[in-house]
């Protein structure tokens, strides 16, 4: 199968790529490079063994995608990519609604013209807003409480409505909860410029030195030990999904979450990260983050019934393989 991937250079979307490889699917990224670098072109095949053809190309350019979709010719479609910072939407809104929505309505009107039928679009389970209990099932009501989140819930409106003019398409729409972790090879991972907002790499920025101390937003929320909960999933598995999700018989227009069932502490996680890497990780109690909820993790029932969905990575995995990544990567 050839497989248009979008984003591919991305975190999520290079393991993705590996693992579609490694399955012997043929690939094409188209990426724009705006949150990723060409170098991680070689490290997939450094890991894969294989080329993987590329086009630096951003996805608001329709004439450009037109001649991509007319000169390659794809039986399916991966849509990574996109603008995913969620303090960064609130200032830029424009630009948010703007990348992720123009870049969507341009894939899905090639689609149209080039009769490509079959998309699995990385949602996220921002859209549950805040859920009123947990864990979260696929049919909870949806709501956002940022543009990032929004222009995730947009996209997903738009697919539903497409899929009703074209009931012989085919549209997966995955909602991953936090995926953090890296390949075993610690190639390629995600360490982002910057001060991260994300927890994982926050917490390895500190236990490399690149940054003095974390600050934990909260200890009075309504969990375990105070400290904010999420479904941590390890990027490995993520990328499996996907490739569970291509080659899904179930044709229509299908809803999975995509995490491993199991809630976690930010408390839990530092500590467990300290233990497993044998480093300490410099941390102090802050006030809590606009926006954030108490605790989030998914029930991935339906995944497991219907693409045969399970993880096999611990926290253990996630933990050493994030720092294994940025270890490997960062010039002391
Ligand atoms: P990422 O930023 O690492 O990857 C996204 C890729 O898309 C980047 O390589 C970027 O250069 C590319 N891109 C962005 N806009 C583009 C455009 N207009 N044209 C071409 N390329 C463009 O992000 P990620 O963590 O790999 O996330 C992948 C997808 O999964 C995103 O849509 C994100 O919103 C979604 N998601 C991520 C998370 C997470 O926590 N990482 C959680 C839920 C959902
Ligand atoms: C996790 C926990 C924080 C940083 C975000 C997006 C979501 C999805 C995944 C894309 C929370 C706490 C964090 C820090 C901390 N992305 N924290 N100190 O907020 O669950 O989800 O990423 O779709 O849309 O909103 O992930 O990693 O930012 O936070 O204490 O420096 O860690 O309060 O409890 P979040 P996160």
């Amino acid at each position: 199968m050839k497989v248009l991937v979008t984003g591919g250079c991305g975190y999520i979307g290079s393991h993705t790529v590996v693992e579609l490889l490694n399955d012997k699917q043929e690939v094409v990224i188209v990426d724009n490079l705006v949150n990723s670098k060409k170098e991680v072109l070689e490290k997939i095949k450094e890991i894969t063994g294989k080329e993987v053809k590329f086009y630096e190309e951003d996805l608001c350019n329709l004439q450009e995608l037109k001649h991509i979709f007319e000169k390659e010719k794809f039986d399916s479609i991966i849509h990574f990519a996109g603008l995913k910072a969620v303090g960064e939407s609130v200032s830029k809104p424009l630009m948010y609604y703007q990348n992720n929505l123009i870049s969507t309505l341009n894939l899905l009107e090639c689609m149209q013209e080039f009769a490509v039928k079959k998309i699995v679009f990385s949602s996220s389970a921002t859209v549950y807003g805040n859920p009123k209990t947990l864990p979260i099932k696929e049919d909870f009501p949806l709501s956002t409480t940022n543009p990032y989140g929004t222009t995730k819930l947009m996209i997903e409106n738009i697919l539903t409505d497409v899929y009703k003019a074209n009931l012989d398409y085919d549209i997966t729409v995955l909602r991953y909860f936090n995926p953090i972790g890296a390949h075993k090879s610690g190639l390629i991972g995600e360490d982002p410029n910057g001060i991260p907002n994300n927890l994982m790499p926050y917490i390895v920025k500190v236990a490399t030195n690149k940054l003095p101390v974390l600050n934990i937003y909260g200890n009075d929320y309504n969990t375990v030990d105070g400290t904010g909960v999420r479904d941590y999933i390890h990027v490995l598995d993520l990328a499996h999904g996907h490739l569970l999700a291509l080659k899904n018989k179930k044709t229509g227009l299908k809803i999975y979450n995509l995490g491993t069932g199991r809630g976690t502490s930010v408390l839990e996680l530092v500590n467990k990260f300290q233990e497993v890497n044998h480093i300490k990780v410099n941390y102090q109690i802050t006030k809590r983050r606009d926006g954030d909820i108490d605790a989030c993790y998914a029930n991935c029932d339906k995944a497991k019934e219907e693409l045969g969905f399970t993880t096999k990575y611990t926290l253990e995995d996630m933990c050493k393989d994030s720092y294994n990544y940025v270890k490997k990567n960062t010039i002391q």
